[in-house]
């Protein structure tokens, strides 16, 4: 399918649509555009940095702080080298590529729908297939051999495995509990693309929670209909969500069970979280590489165990891709067009812009004023330059769900028109009520 075309029911070209809204309203940018841009890594500005931090609270506050058993970690992205000896990744994080003797492009075999090459056109030129390493590497240190090679991590589960025994002790967890983190990933992806859906540089949202091995099964469960409870509370639409269990030739090396939550894109159904039965595979691998016991303790039966692991993975990047993708709207309005993204107020970037209705009688000192008040509150855009509907439709494009408007009648009686972003209704709403009014707006749609 092409992205002129559209599953689910999405608008057609939505994927060229929602690249170029994001670069006019300042969401996402190709990185380094100015020298043309770099392969599948992308720069959030002002809107798309809000939204972000939004979903990434949203997350940590469901994950972390609502639980009592699950703590939060920050590790570095660069570990011991061994570590990706241990997990398997040096070894098996690979895809088989074929390389195009004329043009020395290479492919993934399995994208290939023939024996012509799409880059050249040259036909019967491939190799044979050769294992590549996704991962990026670098060197550590003044000298660059093999010896001082370090990797950009391509997941950040690791940084939680080697933290098992710190945090356990520390935070005086038992099993069951988890440990969460927010990171920065890297993956030299081979057929990077569809926006920012696979990057070379992106974030992931992982939470390992360590299970007794008996328990393994009861704790997937639990944790695949959570996953799928955040995802829908986000405002995703329902119908676009389904789980898709992987089959044996899918399972990554360390999976004994794997779902994924997936999404309908316009491209069609695609991953955007996996949860994962782990097994011991890791613990087990970094007790054995490291020489370190990575057992655990059970104070109530006496037992020594490596804990089980259920993984939950999700991309914050491709998450956003989903929440933008989902709200993208286009309506008609008394025979003219709107743009509109319906985000869920809580993860909209700006939640209440304010606008003088004109540039004149004492309108613009009035509003700002408001917009100041407000900003102790809530994130708020002001804005005076053009006409009112300009202004209201830049505001439907950056997904703000009220802007208030300061006119004549503000100036006689202190009150201003909330417009709600979804239904077009106004409101009029005294000054003085105006944080606790959107307060209220704000947590009843939470
Ligand atoms: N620790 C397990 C793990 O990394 P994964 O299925 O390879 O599992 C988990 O990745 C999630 O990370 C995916 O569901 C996706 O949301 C995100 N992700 C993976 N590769 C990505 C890429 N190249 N660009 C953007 N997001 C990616």
């Amino acid at each position: 399918m092409t992205n002129g075309e559209s599953a689910g029911g999405h608008p057609p070209d939505l994927m060229n649509k929602l690249t170029s809204l994001s670069k006019r309203r300042g969401f996402i940018f190709q990185s380094s555009e100015i020298y043309g841009g770099v392969g599948s890594v992308y720069d959030y500005g002002p809107l798309g940095v809000e939204l972000k931090n939004n979903i990434r609270a949203a997350w940590w506050q469901e994950m972390v702080h609502r639980r009592p058993d699950v703590e939060g970690v920050d590790a570095g992205i660069l570990m011991n080298p061994r570590v990706w000896e241990a997990s398997g990744h040096v070894e098996g994080f690979t895809d088989p590529l074929v390389e195009c003797r004329n043009c020395h492009r290479r492919f993934r075999a399995e994208d290939l729908d023939g024996v012509q090459c799409p880059s050249c056109g040259m036909s019967g030129t491939f190799t044979e297939p050769r294992q590549f390493n996704l991962m990026f590497h670098t060197f550590m240190g003044p000298v660059q051999d093999e010896a001082s090679t370090v990797y950009l991590r391509p997941e950040t589960a690791q940084g939680i495995y080697v933290n098992f025994r710190n945090i356990q002790e520390t935070a005086r967890q038992k099993v069951p509990f988890g440990i969460a983190q927010i990171g920065k990933a890297f993956r030299n992806e081979i057929t990077p693309g569809n926006f920012i859906f696979r990057m070379r540089e992106f974030e992931q949202m992982e939470m390992q929670y360590f299970v007794e091995p008996s328990a393994d099964a009861e704790w997937f469960e639990t944790w695949k209909q959570r996953r799928m409870e955040w995802v829908r509370g986000l405002g995703v639409t329902p119908e676009r969500l389904r789980f898709h269990e992987h089959g044996p030739d899918e399972l990554a090396h360390y999976a004994k069970t794997a779902f994924d939550i997936q999404y309908l894109f316009p491209f069609g159904w695609q991953e955007i979280e996996g949860i994962h039965n782990r097994t011991d595979f890791d613990l087990s691998r970094h007790q054995e590489y490291s020489g370190k016991k990575l057992e655990y303790f059970d104070p109530a039966s006496g037992d020594r165990f490596i804990p089980f692991v259920i993984e939950t993975s999700a991309g914050l990047d491709r998450t956003l891709l989903v929440v933008l993708a989902d709200a993208y709207t286009e309506e008609e309005i008394e025979g003219e067009q709107r743009v509109l993204l319906r985000l869920h107020p809580r993860l909209a970037p700006i939640k209440a812009a304010v606008f003088p209705l004109v540039k004149k009688d004492g309108m613009p000192d009035v509003a700002k004023r408001v917009a100041d008040e407000l900003r102790e509150e809530v994130t708020v855009f002001y804005d005076e330059a053009g006409s009112i509907g300009r202004r209201y439709r830049r505001q439907d494009e950056a997904g703000t769900p009220y802007c208030i408007t300061i006119d004549g009648q503000t100036l006689e009686d202190e009150t201003v028109t909330v417009r709600d972003r979804d239904s077009l209704q106004q409101e009029r709403v005294a000054i003085d009520r105006l944080p606790g009014h959107l307060q209220a707006l704000l947590e009843a749609a939470a």
